[in-house]
């Protein structure tokens, strides 16, 4: 069973989809991987080390990929060339509004799996992707918050006389939101959160921060059966602007991270609150990518307001820290691919009717096969 591991062709990519822990353990299964030359070089992860852990390097994308089973990659590989028939190809593979890249790879014989789609059940926790990256992604936003914001977080007390701790709010208690609360606690700031799930309110308080939010009837029905917000009623979003509008103004660094699945991100933050916030003051729209929390977001871009705010839009902000998101990523991929193993005979063998398996392949034998991504009609 050959495993090769892709150097990723986006300029931006720093992450890599193995790690040397992770080689040694596809050598458990009987995998002997390959990997492109430089491909862990922006992880940290120099070629010697994938060497020392058992992998063989190549010198391109075409000679790692050529008699691979399995391919594996951060991003969706386009133009991979060689490709064996019926191999799996493994990564996260953004394949909305992409139908000519899946008909691509479908065509080049992949079996292609999209990790952003794994189911989120308990089994699949170690392989979801969207978790790993997004708790990094709310360390890292506050981690960025403080670099751009001029003051101190922690509360000090020294010589020269007091320095007050920073208020922190984070909008939005997801997988990042909570991880962007405890990080905002352990830097000593004081954290307030608000969210439209009544299960985040005991999540919230449990890490040591306040909870804020308009806790109507609407917001008593706000999660769906799959742990999801629902869009909120433009009632409910004038309830909850009314309510945040003052507690904003007063906070020095604000993280949104709001999303609704398939909808665009609430707006939650109107250039009016900006301009009611101290200048020096710091907003981190981890939603930017689509479309943005806050009214002045620009994705890639660090926007300053007049009144002196500076509204922060990276996008994939987990990847900002390459070396423990490959890392946490390579882990994810590698649970994933133990259950498409015979660990007996080690070798290939896919239960096609798993539904983890179901739920993430998007192409087989020529064809794109994901409900998803059939022509309507
Ligand atoms: P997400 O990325 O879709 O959204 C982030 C947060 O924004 C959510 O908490 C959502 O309620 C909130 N939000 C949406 N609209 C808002 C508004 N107007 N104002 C304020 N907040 C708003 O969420 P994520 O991080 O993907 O988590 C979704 C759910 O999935 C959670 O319940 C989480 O615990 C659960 N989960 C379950 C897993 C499993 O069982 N394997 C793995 C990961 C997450």
């Amino acid at each position: 069973m050959r495993i090769a591991v892709l150097s990723e062709t986006d300029p931006n990519e720093r992450r890599v989809a193995a790690t040397p822990e992770t080689v040694k353990k596809y050598a458990g299964l009987g995998g002997e991987v390959v990997v492109t030359r430089g491909a862990g070089t922006g992880a940290g992860v120099p070629d010697a080390d994938f060497e020392a852990a058992g992998a063989k390097l190549a010198g391109s994308n075409a000679e790692t990929v050529a008699g691979a089973d399995v391919v594996l990659a951060i991003r969706r590989p386009d133009g991979l060339s060689g490709l064996k028939r019926g191999a799996l190809v493994i990564a996260s593979m953004d394949p909305y509004g992409r139908d000519a890249e899946l008909k691509a790879l479908a065509e080049a014989g992949a079996s292609a799996f999209a990790m952003e789609f794994m189911p989120r059940i308990t089994r699949a926790q170690v392989m979801d992707i969207l978790s790993s990256q997004a708790n990094l992604a709310g360390y890292r936003a506050v981690v960025d918050g403080a670099a751009e914001y001029g003051r101190a977080i922690p509360m000090m007390m020294t010589a020269a006389g007091t320095v007050p701790a920073a208020k922190i709010f984070i909008m939005g208690v997801g997988v990042a939101g909570l991880q962007a609360i405890a990080t905002a606690r352990r830097l000593g700031a004081v954290v307030t959160a608000t969210d439209v799930r009544p299960a985040t309110k005991e999540q919230v308080e449990s890490l040591g921060a306040k909870f804020l939010a308009v806790e109507d009837e609407e917001f008593k029905q706000a999660q769906t059966a799959g742990g999801y917000a629902k869009e909120m009623s433009k009632e409910y979003q004038a309830k909850q602007a009314a309510l945040t509008a003052s507690h904003i103004a007063k906070q020095d660094i604000v993280v949104t991270t709001a999303l609704i699945p398939g909808r665009p991100a609430p707006k939650l933050i109107t250039a009016e609150m900006v301009r009611s916030m101290k200048p020096g003051s710091v907003i981190v729209d981890l939603a930017v990518e689509r479309g943005g929390n806050c009214e002045l977001a620009k994705a890639n871009e660090t926007v300053v307001s007049d009144n002196g705010v500076k509204i922060v839009g990276y996008v994939n902000v987990g990847a900002r820290l390459p070396a423990t998101a490959s890392a946490l990523f390579a882990r994810n991929l590698y649970a994933f691919v133990e259950t498409l193993v015979d660990k007996k005979e080690k070798k290939l063998a896919v239960n096609w009717d798993d539904e983890l398996v179901k739920a993430t392949l998007l192409t087989r034998d020529g064809a794109v096969v994901h409900p998803n991504f059939q022509p309507k009609g």
